[in-house]
């Protein structure tokens, strides 16, 4: 059997994750990719720091050109987080003929274009399923399950670390600042969690899914948000005697003049399903003029179930079909006219 080689960059909450899958169950691994998957290096900035997973044949590296340079590497996953170097990193693995996988929606809203510019031209996929959602598969379901429609209309909790902190002043009482903390801990939040509190890393997802069911060019600078940053315990505790849980949605209607965006904390009847996500999950409805209503639910963040989605594109890379996914879900090509975004 053919073997495929993996350089993953980043050993952190996700590399670990997706490491542990790799390596633990590499035989369910190999059997639904029809060839040997090995996880070739580890890429992380500090070498010496302990790691919560074994890492047996391995090699660890902090030089990321030396995996870029392998001949031997076809897959590069970046996890890193961040853009600048996560950008330099995706670009060159491109070049040099690696198939990316990414989590990065910040890197994906950000610089897209270039970046699916650079998987043409080098005929690579990009593979991003774990940007958007964790575990639940909602890029697959929007670019190829649901493509025979013309969706009308998207609302979605996106971000975990804020549904955690949101569930736990709510059920629990517990002040804004420690519900953070603990989300933190449990490995849910960005490096830098003013990215989730206010609102940034749901307008990050939002422009992804926004581009897969609309192919509306949307900077997230367009997005209109508001994070959670600001809400009280006694905001919450108001809402639910009146009947009402608050969610941060991202939001997307399609209209007769174009696409209406926005990010926000909402009041959301109890009793409903987004009002009953609860803790780090993520739900996702969608409505299509041919499907009707749908409904993703799953856990949005964390190492298991964000590897889920990392690992699942690493098997679609290695079973050779990623780059034709990575071709209908070019989120940037110019297949289609672009829906237009309406003013704020
Ligand atoms: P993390 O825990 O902070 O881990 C980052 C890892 O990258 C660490 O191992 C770090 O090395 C390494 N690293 C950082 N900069 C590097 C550089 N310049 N060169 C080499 N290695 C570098 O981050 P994470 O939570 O796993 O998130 C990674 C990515 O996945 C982000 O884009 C995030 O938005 C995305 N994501 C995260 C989740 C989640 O639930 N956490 C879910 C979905 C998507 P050291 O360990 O040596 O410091
Ligand atoms: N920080 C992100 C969240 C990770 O809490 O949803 C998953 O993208």
């Amino acid at each position: 059997m053919e073997q495929v080689s993996v350089g993953l960059v980043g050993l952190g909450t996700v590399g670990a994750g997706a490491a542990r899958i790799l390596t633990e169950h590499a035989d369910r691994v190999a059997r639904r990719a029809g060839r040997k998957v090995r996880l070739k290096w580890a890429v992380v900035r500090d070498a010496r720091k302990s790691r919560d997973v074994a890492l047996d044949g391995v090699r660890v590296t902090t030089d990321v050109d030396q995996v870029i340079n392998d001949p031997e590497v076809d897959i590069v996953v970046e996890v890193i987080g961040g853009v600048d170097a996560a950008r330099r990193i995706v670009l060159a693995s491109l070049a040099a003929g690696k198939h990316v996988v990414t989590a990065n929606k910040a890197l994906l809203a950000e610089h897209g274009p270039e970046i699916f510019a650079q998987a043409r031209a080098s005929d690579r996929a990009v593979a991003f399923e774990a940007s958007v959602g964790g575990g639940i598969p909602i890029v697959n379901a929007l670019g190829v399950g649901l493509a025979a429609n013309q969706v009308q209309n998207l609302s979605a909790i996106l971000n975990g670390t804020c549904n955690y902190i949101l569930t736990q002043m709510t059920l629990e009482g517990l002040p804004y600042a420690d519900a953070l903390a603990a989300a933190q801990t449990l490995g849910y939040a960005e490096a830098d969690p003013t990215l989730d509190v206010d609102g940034t890393d749901t307008a990050h997802k939002l422009a992804i899914l926004a581009q897969l069911a609309f192919k509306a060019g949307v900077p997230t600078a367009a997005i209109p948000r508001q994070g959670i940053d600001r809400l009280q315990l006694a905001d919450l505790k108001y809402a639910g005697e009146l009947g009402y849980a608050v969610k941060l949605l991202a939001l997307a209607k399609l209209t007769g003049s174009g696409l209406e965006l926005r990010v926000a904390p909402v009041l959301v009847k109890r009793g409903t399903p987004l009002a009953e996500v609860r803790g780090p999950y993520n739900a996702i409805r969608v409505v299509g003029d041919a499907v009707g209503d749908t409904f993703f639910y799953g856990r949005g963040a964390g190492a298991d179930p964000t590897a889920s989605a990392v690992v699942g594109d690493v098997i679609d890379v290695a079973a050779g079909r990623a780059l034709l996914t990575s071709r209908v879900l070019d989120l940037w090509s110019a297949d289609q006219a672009p829906t237009p975004l309406l003013p704020s």
